[in-house]
């Protein structure tokens, strides 16, 4: 299978590419800002850019696409730019499959939902409350319209190895490890389903090799707020100069309003993979402790 990673340089792209990879899959993947030896530039803004790799003859069967403006505050001050980054950006990675008629795979999110339910299915009606998550919805529609076979893929509060380590759990390890003066205010009523992004790209292997098609929710076996899951990371990795703090949402007053029960619930892929083993947070950072000793 030849497979094309759009945001290969990024958490979930990156690891959809190592594991293709290691599954004997033929892989291209892209980077966009952020070079590195193992991808080629690729920009979904713009399919003439003079830089752009070839990807073109590479003629993939599967195009995934994971580039995204994943700054949820910033886009609901900049809904040009948010629109661009998701709605105009998948438009253009549509076309770039339609060239070969290759299948698409699109990741969105819980934000497509307002959280007065959570632990979503994907029969539920979806409502977004921020400019993200408009825009993520617009862009499920994109692809629905496309014409391509089409998975859509929703997770939330991907955390796990990553070239740059941005994601929170990786930003909290490397906090709490680097001894520094630091505190954090996070919310106690913004709950999500955390997925590791290795065992994301497991449950994408499956979904392609399969040929499935269709809308699945991809979300693990943790239920926390992003209190609960600092303070899990506290757990493991102790330190009294890094502070949490846990405020409502209300009193932080985030520019874009979050769905407060958000997270999904994997019915669908779970019946579909009965034997699929969903690894947790704690299994991460008892893997991330002994990796921290043994680099001690
Ligand atoms: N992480 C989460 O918790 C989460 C939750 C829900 C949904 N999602 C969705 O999952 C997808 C992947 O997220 P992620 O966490 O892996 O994000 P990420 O780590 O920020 O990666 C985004 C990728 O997109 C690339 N990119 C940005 N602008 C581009 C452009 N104009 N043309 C081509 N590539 C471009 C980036 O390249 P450079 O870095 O090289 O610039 C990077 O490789 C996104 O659609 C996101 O909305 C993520």
């Amino acid at each position: 299978m030849k497979i094309l990673v759009i945001g290969a340089s990024g958490l979930v792209g990156g690891n959809c590419m190592n594991y293709f990879n290691k599954k004997g899959w033929d892989v291209l993947g892209t980077h966009f800002g952020y070079a590195n030896d193992n991808t080629t530039y690729f920009n979904t803004l713009d399919l003439n850019d003079p830089q752009n790799g070839d990807v073109k003859s590479f003629q993939p069967d599967v195009v995934v696409h994971c580039g995204a403006l994943t700054h949820v505050d910033y886009c609901e001050d900049h809904v040009d730019e948010s629109f661009q980054k998701t709605v105009v950006s998948t438009q253009n990675a549509v076309k770039l499959a339609q060239e070969s008629g290759a299948k698409f795979v699109f990741f969105s999110t819980d934000y497509v939902f307002d959280g007065k339910k959570g632990f979503y299915s994907e029969e539920d009606e979806v409502n977004p409350l921020s400019v993200y998550g408009q825009h993520k919805l617009d862009a499920e529609k994109v692809v629905q319209n496309s014409g391509l076979k089409h998975v859509i893929i929703r997770i939330t509060n991907v955390y796990g190895d990553e070239i740059r380590g941005k994601n929170f759990i990786a930003r909290l390890i490397e906090v709490s490890l680097s001894g520094e003066q630091a505190e954090w205010k996070v919310p106690i009523d913004q709950y999500a389903t955390p997925v590791n992004a290795a065992v994301l790209a497991q449950a994408l292997y499956l979904i392609l090799k399969d040929d499935k098609t269709g809308v699945y929710h991809i979300g693990s076996t943790d239920y926390l707020n992003r209190y609960q899951l600092a303070m899990r990371v506290k757990q493991y990795f102790p330190s009294e100069s890094f502070v949490i703090k846990g405020l409502t949402t209300e009193e932080l007053n985030q520019k874009a309003d979050r769905p407060l029960l958000g997270g999904f619930n994997n019915n669908k892929f779970i019946s579909e993979y009965p034997e699929f083993i969903f690894s947790n947070v704690d299994d991460y950072l008892s893997a991330k402790l002994e990796e921290a000793k043994s680099n001690s």
